[in-house]
């Protein structure tokens, strides 16, 4: 019977820590009714951008882009886009017969951290230099072709073809950009190398090409979702006959920025606000996107460690370093074809040793963060989707939102767990959610289409 009292005294601690971790993750578990609360302060938000004339957590900026393409556009544009990580330089060739076909070229360059956290002009003339090198690999350097420019982050527009940008997000912090026009920071950093000219036409936010890109293919496209490194959403905005029909640009990411979220919001997520370029800024996007997944992960190990209820309580150097769970290894670690022996050599790459029972662990964590994630984009999209349908007075509304970013791609639950719960929260919409292929960039191409057929050429 020593024996007895031995399995129940592992079996008690088995238990108690069971308890411990449940107790940690709680908070993570929103309920129907948090999420109805989010819906409906994401919806007050909308409201309240819409109306204010000075700052508010929504910006609700306006894109100077009226209508959703119809299919007529044709010629051929570079399309410029500026993401999360990325730049990306694209030649689009429109093309109308039987079958309108599209035929995009493009090469992705990356912007090293120092460039985005450097001066204003040293990032645009890296840009500058990205394009002239793209140009130069298609042979096109000499072709003056309109573009497009696609620029992920929030900026006030008096014009289709001006933008200034109102705050970084997501990792950037180069100097003197923020209430600058940058269409103009970009031509003047062309100027500067003096080897090639460009018309920029268009100025458009990743979300706004990512709605025109779907609406391409599908007319009752009028909502363009980003989640990827940052998170945001645009629409088709249409409240009363008299005002004429534009796309918002949401910049929903800022939700919360006035402390409307501060009773879901985790010790973790305090945490990880803390330790942000821009810290009080973006709280919405923060517990939702890919930039910030990882880090609140990484919180929530760090304290479980701490409580010896994880890697028999050793705190590792691998474990205090900022960002070292990207979302690509959350997708990993979530996929249900991988097997805890994989997960293990996951983190064994991270420089995390782990047994089964870490990796059970790991595995639980990494799936409640995502899962709140999701739940609160589709709280959030529900009340985008209403509140189109209340603009149009319709008791049921069908429509389709396209969508870009890692988050949805790549995830293994991301996707359907939004899909579910914007259902639940908006039973009068039939939402149908479509991934955009080369959205953004295709998107601003498709803009400068539309503008310059409007202008006549
Ligand atoms: C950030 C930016 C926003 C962009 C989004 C997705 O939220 O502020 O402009 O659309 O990231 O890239």
């Amino acid at each position: 019977s020593k024996g007895a009292a031995l399995v129940t005294a592992v079996a008690q601690r088995l238990a108690t820590r069971r308890k411990q971790v449940d107790e940690t993750l709680c908070p993570f578990r929103l309920s129907q009714e948090q999420l109805l609360l989010v819906k409906s302060r994401m919806r007050a938000g909308l409201e309240a951008g819409l109306e204010s004339e000075g700052p508010s957590a929504i910006k609700m900026l306006p894109s100077f882009v009226y209508h959703t393409p119809d299919g007529t556009e044709r010629g051929k544009y570079l399309a410029l886009d500026l993401g999360g990580t990325n730049f990306r330089a694209m030649l689009v060739k429109f093309r109308k017969g039987l079958q309108q076909s599209t035929r995009l070229y493009h090469k992705i360059y990356t912007v090293p951290p120092e460039i985005m956290q450097g001066t204003g002009e040293e990032l645009f003339d890296h840009l500058a230099e990205c394009i002239s090198d793209f140009l130069d690999y298609m042979g096109i350097k000499k072709a003056r072709l309109p573009a497009g420019f696609t620029f992920s982050f929030p900026c006030e527009q008096t014009a289709l073809d001006t933008g200034s940008l109102v705050s970084w997000t997501k990792g950037y912090k180069a100097t003197d950009c923020e209430g600058h026009n940058v269409v103009e920071m970009l031509r003047e950093a062309i100027k500067r190398r003096n080897d090639f000219d460009l018309d920029i036409e268009a100025f458009v936010n990743d979300t706004v090409g990512t709605m025109m890109s779907c609406a391409y293919e599908d007319p009752q496209c009028g909502v363009g979702l980003i989640a990827g490194t940052g998170s945001n959403v645009c629409y088709m905005e249409e409240r009363d006959a008299k005002t004429q029909r534009m796309c918002i640009n949401t910049e929903w990411g800022g939700l919360g920025d006035d402390g409307s979220l501060d009773d879901i919001i985790t010790p973790f997520d305090v945490e990880v606000n803390r330790n942000s370029v821009n810290p009080g800024k973006q709280r919405f996007e923060k517990l939702t996107s890919g930039m910030y997944l990882g880090e609140v992960v990484r919180q929530v190990l760090l304290d479980l460690t701490r409580g010896g209820l994880l890697f028999r309580g050793h705190v590792t150097e691998a474990l205090k370093t900022p960002g070292i769970f990207e979302t690509k290894y959350l997708s990993q670690i979530e996929s249900d074809r991988l097997a805890l022996l994989q997960v293990r050599c996951i983190l064994q790459q991270l420089g995390l040793d782990s047994n089964c029972d870490d990796s059970i662990i790991v595995k639980e964590v990494c799936g409640v963060v995502s899962r709140r994630a999701a739940q609160l984009c589709g709280a959030g999209m529900a009340a985008v989707v209403d509140k189109i349908r209340e603009n149009r007075g319709l008791d049921h509304l069908d429509i389709t939102v396209g969508v870009d970013g890692a988050l949805y791609k790549l995830h293994p639950h991301f996707s359907q767990i939004l899909e579910e719960t914007t259902r639940l929260l908006a039973p009068q919409c039939d939402v149908t959610f479509m991934p955009s292929e080369e959205g953004s960039g295709k998107g601003a191409a498709l803009i400068t289409a539309v503008a310059l057929q409007k202008q006549g050429m």
